[in-house]
């Protein structure tokens, strides 16, 4: 009989988790785990909906990973809110939450980074230098803690998903990496954290984003030159308020690599640009045409 939803139990020590984890293991049930940094909506109660159907058991970490913030980001003022999070994992029936402090996370000396190349060089990578490092290892060190069969990861950090990918595939880590679509207000804008730092103002700029984006990936689809397509996207995002821009890029969808529409490869259009003091990232799929 299916489990009745209730607020989920959180542990905030390893020795506690691997304690939780054992008792699934030992009635046999599957586990995946949805990574977060908490300030939870309703593109990560889509994971966890996800991790669901992938698995008996629905783990959630929360943590806010120090060593994926360059100094000069906004680490400090990352949204926090865990009585809300755990109120709202409690409507998708998340089995446990993982949430240790950084103390518990990051022993005294530690001394260990993973850096992926591949998929983490350019873009977000050319960016922010330190980030997918700090992403890397701290995915491999919640892969390693709580065991999962499946890890669920959404698509909108495109390039975080690839930089996973390549990582588990590399390392030959025993689990399976699921990317779930982009969840997205009605006015288009990918539902994000960050989201919370808009005025009003640049609420109603935002959704420029995926429409240039878009309008990128049907042009290029459809045998527009890349720099041509992604010039007009950078002006229309310019006249909205945007900028700078870091980037709008063509990119293969697995490698990142500069996309060759003739390689019958799928390609994904990827943006990162400052709305006022808020960096927004966003990608869509470029379409694929019938040869
Ligand atoms: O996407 C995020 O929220 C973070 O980068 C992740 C995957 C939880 C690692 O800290």
């Amino acid at each position: 009989m299916a489990r009745a939803p209730s607020t989920p139990k959180i542990t905030r020590t390893l020795k506690d988790l691997r304690r939780h984890i054992a008792r699934y293991r030992k009635a046999g049930e599957t586990v995946a785990l949805v990574p977060t940094m908490g300030a939870l909506h309703d593109g990560h109660l889509t994971l966890v909906r996800t991790a669901k159907q992938k698995a008996q058991r629905a783990v959630v970490s929360i943590f806010v990973n120090p060593t994926q913030f360059a100094p000069n980001e906004d680490l400090a003022r990352y949204p926090r809110d865990e009585a809300g999070d755990l109120a709202k994992l409690a409507t998708v029936g998340a089995d446990l939450v993982w949430a240790p402090s950084p103390d518990e996370m990051y022993g005294a000396n530690f001394a260990t980074r993973i850096e992926v190349e591949g998929a983490a060089r350019g873009l977000e990578g050319a960016f922010r230098p330190h980030h997918f490092a700090g992403v890397a290892t701290v995915c491999c060190k919640l892969f390693s803690q709580a065991t999962p069969d499946v890890a669920i990861f959404g698509e909108k950090d495109y390039q975080q998903l690839c930089v996973i990918r390549q990582m588990v595939r590399d390392l030959n880590l025993p689990l399976a990496i699921h990317g779930v679509a982009t969840v997205r207000e009605k006015d288009g804008l990918a539902r994000s954290s960050r989201n919370a730092y808009l005025s009003a103002d640049e609420r109603a700029a935002a959704p420029t984003l995926s429409v240039a984006i878009r309008t990128v990936a049907v042009q290029v689809a459809d045998g527009t030159k890349q720099a041509a397509a992604i010039k007009a996207a950078t002006k229309a995002l310019e006249r909205a308020g945007f900028g700078p821009i870091d980037y709008i890029a063509v990119a293969d969808a697995e490698t990142l690599d500069r996309w060759d529409p003739k390689s019958g490869r799928p390609g994904r259009v990827l943006v990162a640009a400052r709305l006022g003091t808020t960096r927004l990232i966003d990608n869509v799929p470029v379409p694929r045409r019938k040869a």
